[in-house]
């Protein structure tokens, strides 16, 4: 397991679509792995998808804390197999889009299916916090990022205030 560099915007890594893994086999084990240690690293990740390291498969790790789950969530293959109509929102910050936080809209509930590290298929109802992140971590799949829900306008601001804030980072 290894802490690995976390890609910024503009990448277009983080702009393309994760591809599906055929199966969590010992190499997408050690993936999780990485994205766990990697996670952990920042102070503030709560999750982390593969995009964000440069790799594109359908593999992402969460941990928002003991009061949502026992142990750190790890998902190859996620697929939201139902969402509520009733929506929350929470300020949401991304270690892709660095120093900017958004109040983002999601919906309250969702219920989600995936492979397990041991390859078996699971399904979670997840709600709050949890809820918000295994949505904003399935949208990194996708190629989306947090700014992608938020108005034209505050889209562009954000974005140009990460590009500028991630060149800094650069430069260090
Ligand atoms: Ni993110």
């Amino acid at each position: 397991m290894a802490v690995l560099k976390i890609l910024a915007v503009p990448d277009q890594r983080l702009r393309t679509k994760a591809l599906p893994v055929e199966k969590v086999d010992g190499r997408i084990q050690d993936l999780m792995g990485d994205l766990l240690d990697t996670m952990k690293w920042e102070d503030q990740g709560i999750g982390l998808a593969a995009n964000q390291i440069g790799v594109l498969e359908r593999v992402l790790a969460i941990d928002v804390g003991p009061e949502y789950q026992k142990a750190p969530l790890l998902m190859a293959n996620p697929e939201i197999i139902f969402a509520s109509s009733d929506e929350q929102h929470f300020q949401e910050g991304c270690l892709s889009v660095p120093e900017q936080y958004e109040d983002v809209w999601r919906p309250k509930e969702v219920r989600v299916r995936y492979l397990d590290e041991h390859n078996k298929s699971q399904e979670i109802t997840a709600t709050g916090l949890l809820a918000a992140c295994v949505q904003h971590e399935i949208d990194h799949l996708n190629g989306i990022l947090y700014v992608d829900h938020l108005s034209a306008l505050r889209r562009k601001l954000t974005l140009a205030r990460a590009l500028r804030a991630a060149e800094a980072l650069r430069r260090k």
